[in-house]
């Protein structure tokens, strides 16, 4: 399954970072900003209400962590203090705050994780000059227009996970034209696909 991330900022100083990436096996980089600090703290709020965390302390250069395996330092944490989330799913929603202790202060910064699904398209026709476009499993729904515009009934599906099933049916009753279009926008997307569909002389 093909998947997008996108970090949403929460407070206005948030740090994050946007690395949309489309194959089944990839790896999400939090950021932190890069200061020299005593302590640093990933606390980790799940959308499924796990909590957990991760932390680093210099003084006697020890980690501590009740995260599972796939949430780990980018590299050594007295280096950098960047999370890695390895194969994020829809699971890794959530709240991503780390918090860093400095001579200077404590500082926080705050990302949200939102995974996007894009869907599998297809658009088919029956002989009564009905088209039906689809754009199956996705999160969040996508969005189904036609062109021309015309007579279209929408049917939208939930199942878990959030993921989302639109159905759009088109009647087609138009004489001029023998061949519509329809547009599937998705925000996994850079932009609309778009798939055309003839009828022919069916009559
Ligand atoms: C603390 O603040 C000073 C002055 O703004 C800055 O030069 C220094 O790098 C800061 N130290 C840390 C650890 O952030
Ligand atoms: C939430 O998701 C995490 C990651 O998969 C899992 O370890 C944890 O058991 C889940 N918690 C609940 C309450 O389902
Ligand atoms: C990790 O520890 C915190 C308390 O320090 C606790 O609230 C949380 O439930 C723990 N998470 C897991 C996944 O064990
Ligand atoms: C490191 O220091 C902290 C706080 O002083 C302490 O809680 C922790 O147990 C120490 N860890 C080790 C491995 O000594
Ligand atoms: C013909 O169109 C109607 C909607 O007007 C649809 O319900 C029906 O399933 C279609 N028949 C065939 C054979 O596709
Ligand atoms: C977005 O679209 C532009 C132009 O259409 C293209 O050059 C770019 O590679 C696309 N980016 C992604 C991430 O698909």
């Amino acid at each position: 399954m093909a998947r997008k991330l996108l970090l949403l900022k929460i407070p206005s100083f948030a740090w994050n970072m946007l690395l949309p990436v489309a194959t089944d096996f990839f790896l999400s980089v939090l950021n932190c900003p890069p200061e020299s600090y005593d302590l640093i703290v990933w606390n980790i709020e799940l959308k499924n209400g796990t909590n957990c965390h991760i932390s680093y302390m210099s003084k006697n250069d020890t980690t501590e962590r009740n995260c599972t395996e796939n949430m780990n330092w980018l590299s050594r944490p007295d280096q950098r203090p960047d999370l890695r989330i390895q194969s994020p799913q829809l699971f890794s929603e959530g709240t991503y705050k780390c918090s860093v202790v400095t001579i200077n202060g404590t500082f926080s910064y705050e990302t949200f994780l939102s995974i996007l699904v894009p869907p599998k398209v297809s658009l088919t026709h029956s002989i009564n000059k009905t088209a039906v476009c689809k754009a199956a499993a996705s999160k969040p729904a996508a969005t189904i227009s036609w062109d021309p515009p015309g007579h279209s009934a929408n049917v939208e599906e939930t199942f878990l996970n959030d993921m989302y099933t639109v159905t759009s049916r088109y009647h087609y009753t138009s004489t001029s034209e023998d061949e519509v279009s329809c547009s599937i926008f998705h925000p996994a997307w850079n932009e609309s696909r778009v798939l055309k569909i003839s009828f022919g002389n069916t009559n």
